[in-house]
């Protein structure tokens, strides 16, 4: 399925779902001559592909100097609490292949969700280089995105007013409205947009009904395995 904004490539499982979406981040990095910018996401969808990452093949088609790497949410906790999202990409892969200046994380150990928030948003600023952002020039090569069976993504519940929030770059979620229910902090959809490419991956049959009402604004391509393909996607 692809119209303007929307393209969906449809994989077999998720190994398949993990190669492909590294090799759309490699593309994406080796698009940019100079310091190429990944927003990653959590949840359980891009473990495969960061464990491929580390894995020789890939980890050495990556110029590692080049690449900052940030996230698109976080769960209040400790870094090295199994539920903090960047700590599992670290543990993954980042903390094997990556200079740790090159490493972005949401400053979890801070005094709380708005206080995380508000230093994040200062982080993504000055890395930016100004403090508004402008179309024409993207604060991302790729952002990762998963999206839960309720329609959230980031740290963004459908209905509550993180979603609507445009001019702030990071805010504290101070309820997640899914496991694990922990207070989040999250980037705004106006920064998650700010990127020259959007890639979704879903992945399992839980999927299948939020992906037949998905709808996003911007260009996004939604990387899904046969699992979480609506019924009336299949044959297209
Ligand atoms: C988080 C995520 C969240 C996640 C979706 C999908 O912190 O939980 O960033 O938005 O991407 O909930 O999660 P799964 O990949 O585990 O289905």
């Amino acid at each position: 399925m692809a119209n303007d904004n929307h393209h969906v490539i449809v994989v077999a499982d998720p190994a398949e779902l993990a190669k492909t979406a590294a090799e759309r981040l490699i593309a994406r990095i080796s698009a940019n001559a100079g310091r190429a910018a990944i927003c990653l996401t959590g949840g359980s969808s891009p473990k495969q592909l960061y464990q491929l990452l580390a894995t020789d093949a890939y980890r050495s088609r990556i110029p590692w100097d080049h690449v900052h790497w940030f996230i698109g949410d976080d769960r209040f906790v400790a870094v090295d609490d199994p539920r903090n999202n960047m700590g599992m990409a670290r543990r993954l892969f980042l903390d094997r292949c990556a200079p740790a200046d090159t490493i972005h994380p949401i400053p979890t150990d801070a005094a709380d969700p708005e206080d995380a928030a508000r230093r994040y948003e200062s982080e993504l600023k000055s890395y930016y280089g100004f403090g508004r952002l402008n179309p024409a020039r993207p604060l991302f090569d790729l952002v990762l995105m998963g999206v839960g069976p309720d329609g959230h993504t980031a740290s963004l519940f459908p209905g509550y007013p993180a979603v609507a929030e445009m001019e702030r770059w990071v805010v504290g979620v101070p309820e997640a409205h899914v496991a694990p229910f922990v207070p989040r902090v999250s980037l705004t959809l106006p920064v998650l947009g700010s990127c020259h490419e959007m890639l979704f991956e879903a992945a399992g049959a839980d999927k299948r009904a939020i992906l037949n009402r998905a709808c996003t604004t911007g260009a996004s391509i939604w990387l899904v395995d046969q699992a979480a393909l609506p019924e009336n996607f299949r044959g297209r």
